[in-house]
């Protein structure tokens, strides 16, 4: 599926405005990041095992909010377009809320359990959290093929950007922090520019200061600093 459409795919759809790409850039940072802090805990150490399973409540809360979205507005705008086409993407979240409630029992186990159920806890939640990493990456990459055909086949991509403007302004404070936070891990030094100059763009400059801020404490100095000098003439301290 994933081979044949970067077969079809054309420097024309590359042009296109594509209303996944830097969401999606966070969400894998995110789902990575994640699989990998569980896959390497060391279950003894409770400091550990406290923030690693705070980041992974984090994440789990994430893709809950991220599919709520897709299914508020993307979703229904593909339906009136194009009815029946969100179907198989839509039958994905159904799936994945089911797995992110086992996810969730299975962090309780491990934090609250008892000593002699935390390794099987353990063992379950790396093994199921890397199931859903690999369901999700799949799941994305049909989004940015079959469902981008449809969006891009119906609207133009002023409309589409509209629609992202749209689903921007109903994302909580706390949801635009963690998104900002994982879309500058996960993105070029480029694509980061590129969100921050929307942010200033767009947003009052007291909370472009708080996501600038976010920026600074996620990235490290060297990309740091590639981001503050995109970002001038506007002066920001190092
Ligand atoms: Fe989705």
């Amino acid at each position: 599926m994933p081979t044949q459409y970067f077969e079809k795919e054309t420097s024309e759809a590359a042009q296109r405005f594509n209303i996944y790409a830097g969401i999606h850039k966070a969400v894998r940072a995110f789902l990575c990041d994640t699989l990998v802090r569980v896959a390497t805990l060391d279950i003894e150490d409770r400091q550990a095992m406290f923030h690693t399973i705070r980041q992974l409540r984090e994440l789990l809360a994430f893709c809950s909010d991220h599919i709520a979205h897709e299914d508020r507005f993307v979703h229904p705008a593909m339906e009136r377009r194009q009815p029946g086409s969100s179907g198989d993407t839509a039958g994905d979240h159904l799936h994945h809320a089911q797995t992110l409630a086992s996810l969730r029992a299975a962090a309780d186990v491990l934090e609250h359990g008892a000593p002699d159920e935390k390794p099987a806890a353990w063992s379950r939640l790396h093994r199921e959290l890397a199931v859903f990493v690999g369901e999700s990456l799949l799941h994305m990459d049909l989004e940015e093929s079959a469902n981008n055909q449809v969006l891009q086949g119906c609207y133009s991509d002023g409309e589409l950007v509209a629609l992202h403007q749209e689903i921007l302004g109903a994302l909580t404070p706390q949801e635009m922090v963690v998104a900002t936070r994982w879309m500058m891990i996960g993105s070029s030094p480029a694509e980061r520019a590129q969100v921050m100059a929307g942010m200033r763009a767009d947003a009052p400059p007291p909370a472009f200061e708080a996501m600038l801020g976010i920026a600074r404490d996620s990235l490290s100095p060297g990309d740091w600093n590639k981001l503050a000098a995109a970002l001038a003439p506007v002066a920001i301290a190092a």
